[in-house]
């Protein structure tokens, strides 16, 4: 599907990092939906867009569950700590086919603790505990969960980080094409959503580089590849 023919849904659109992610696909000409718990907050995270955008931008506010009915891919930006109710308030509209892509990074600040030690869920990773929580055939990746916030919001700058997506390999040419929309961002084919655990637990590694080293935002590059590589281009 091209730029502008598809819909994205993004699930705590109002929040940080959905908010960002929108606010940069909607200036690529995609079409976001913002989905929130409340109607009236997704409405006005969409304008909060709009504005950014000087006007532009089909962004529109939906309560989650509508969003995912609405949407060719579905992005879970929540807190882990809202990620099972967040997607079992949805299970139900969810399609064969749809893309879920989970960005949630299961860190100890989403149950009071600190945000530079990651919790290990039962499943492994947020991503697969996200997939056990969809019905079959929903194709399931995990990517974004190195990117910043604060990085996505400042259209002055480039995204200096690589976004490695793991998981159902169907998805990864549209997931490709987001990433795409991301100035420096690039995207690297992660392999199966197992290796989602291994990319989640960098970001606890990056909030403390921030810390440490008195920065806004750091990010991640894998050296050895080429960024022309074969398949790293939509
Ligand atoms: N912030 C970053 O720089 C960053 C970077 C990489 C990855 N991430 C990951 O991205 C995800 C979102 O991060 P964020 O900083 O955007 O999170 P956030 O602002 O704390 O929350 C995002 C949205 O999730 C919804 N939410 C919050 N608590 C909830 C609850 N108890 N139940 C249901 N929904 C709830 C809220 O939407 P409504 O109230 O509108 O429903 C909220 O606006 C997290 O898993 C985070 O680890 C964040």
């Amino acid at each position: 599907m091209a730029v502008g023919e598809r819909t994205i849904a993004v699930l705590g659109g109002t929040g940080e990092q959905g908010y960002g992610l929108a606010l940069r696909w909607a200036l690529a000409g995609e079409r976001v939906l913002i989905g929130s718990r409340a109607l009236e907050r997704a409405q006005e995270a969409a304008a909060r867009v709009r504005q950014a955008l000087n006007g532009r931008g089909a962004v529109e506010g939906r309560e989650n569950p509508v969003a995912v009915a609405e949407a060719d891919v579905v992005v879970v930006s929540v807190p882990f700590s809202a990620q099972a109710t967040t997607l079992k308030t949805c299970r139900d509209v969810f399609r064969e086919g749809q893309i879920l892509c989970d960005l949630t990074v299961p860190l100890a600040s989403s149950i009071g603790g600190p945000a530079t030690r990651l919790i290990i869920p039962p499943q492994g990773s947020a991503a697969e505990q996200a997939a056990e929580l969809v019905p079959r055939g929903v194709k399931v990746v995990s990517a974004f969960q190195n990117v910043s916030a604060e990085a996505l919001a400042d259209l002055s700058s480039p995204i200096e980080c690589d976004v490695i997506v793991c998981g159902a390999n169907e998805a990864k040419p549209v997931i490709r094409e987001l990433i795409a929309h991301l100035p420096g961002a690039r995207y690297l084919d992660g392999g199966p959503l197992f290796n989602s655990r291994i990319v989640e637990a960098i970001t606890a590694l990056l909030i403390g580089f921030n810390i440490r080293y008195k920065v806004p935002h750091s990010g991640i590059r894998i050296t050895g590849i080429p960024f022309e590589a074969p398949g790293n281009s939509p």
